[in-house]
């Protein structure tokens, strides 16, 4: 079994200029679940463990694993400097703790190093596996643009918020799970399970996030509570408590949603309003369709022990707290 995080602690970073690559040391060595490396490398031993092939594919799956973990940071980088976020993994964002553009440079930079990191794919496999890497990360930057589109829009429905988080979030946990199995040599329709898990677990996540971001404990979750809350982001509580029928909730909201300027009234105001519409538990349900739709992927692939790690890990993550 590899060490993710081992794996990623022996990278090594160019060491100047400084003010370029301590960010990104600071950034990788801040933790996180590894979750997009984990479901690369887990998607292979489904795999190998199903007996189509050797044992080095595991080995081979690790730079693109790596890669998705490192471009994912890259992603973090940017998404707090676009949403304003100053505490993630419990530390100080990277436009906090230096400038907003030491957070574009050092994302930029670990864009290109995740890429350099791709290029130790087994050549047989690059060409495809580069472009399923292309069409994640333009998904995730279209799936950005809407997300911040949709802070200033008042007609966003839960299909269109659906679109945005398959776009932002999930796409790179079914491109990791598809990568990696590809890698260790899934055949095509092993590789669409192997997808459609990654998709339904990715929706499933990117709900909890929200409702994390309301509901989560700080010390816990690692991010501030209420940001979402502060600029209005069309996640789906918000949507959900939009659609109800109790007129006075709705103005309320509304009223609240108009407020320029955020702070902890607006937030606690607004959780209220959720706590009163019961918008958690519409959410959740929500959640455990797709984690039920992720479960059922499963029995398209070979039924081994990585395979039965998958299914705990879908179950687990809708009910993190981190
Ligand atoms: C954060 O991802 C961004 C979202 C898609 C919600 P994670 O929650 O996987 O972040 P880390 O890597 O574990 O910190
Ligand atoms: C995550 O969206 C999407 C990406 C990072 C690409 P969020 O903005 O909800 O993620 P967090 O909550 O900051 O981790
Ligand atoms: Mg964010
Ligand atoms: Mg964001
Ligand atoms: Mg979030």
């Amino acid at each position: 079994m590899i060490d993710i995080n081992k794996a990623i602690e022996s990278l090594n970073w160019q060491k100047e200029p400084r003010g370029l690559y301590e960010p990104i040391e600071y950034t990788l060595a801040s933790g996180g679940k590894r979750l997009r490396p984990t479901l690369a490398l887990t998607a292979a031993e489904v795999i190998i463990n199903g007996g189509l092939i050797n044992g080095d594919a595991i080995e081979q799956t690790l730079p693109a694993a790596l890669a998705l973990e490192v471009f994912h940071n890259f992603t973090l980088l940017h998404d707090d400097l676009m949403d304003r976020a100053d505490l993630r993994r419990g530390q100080e964002t990277v436009h906090v703790k230096w400038n907003d553009n030491t957070a574009i440079l050092s994302g930029d930079q670990m864009l290109i190093e995740a890429y350099k990191l791709l290029s130790d794919v087994p050549a047989d496999k690059l060409p495809k596996v580069l472009k399923w890497f292309n069409e994640m990360a333009t998904g995730i930057c279209e799936g950005q643009q809407l997300d911040v589109d949709f802070e200033h829009m008042n007609q966003v429905s839960i299909d269109d918020y659906m679109r945005m988080i398959e776009l932002k979030t999930s796409v790179l946990l079914a491109y990791a799970m598809k990568i990696g199995g590809y890698i260790a040599g899934a055949n095509e329709a092993q590789q669409e399970a192997l997808y459609q898990y990654g998709l339904h677990i990715g929706l499933a996540f990117q709900i909890q996030d929200d409702i994390l971001d309301v509901y989560g404990d700080p010390k816990t979750f690692g991010k501030a509570i209420g940001g979402d809350i502060c600029c209005n982001k069309k996640t789906i509580l918000l949507l959900t408590a939009m659609e109800t029928t109790d007129a006075e909730s709705k103005a309320e909201l509304l009223q609240w949603m108009m407020a320029s300027d955020c702070n902890e009234q607006k937030i606690a105001a607004v959780t209220e309003i959720y706590n009163r519409l019961g918008v958690r538990e519409a959410c959740e349900a929500v959640m455990e369709q797709h984690t039920s739709l992720a479960l059922a992927q499963l029995d398209r692939l070979p039924q081994n022990d990585a395979t039965e790690r998958l299914r705990l890990l879908a179950e687990k993550l809708v009910t993190r707290k981190s």
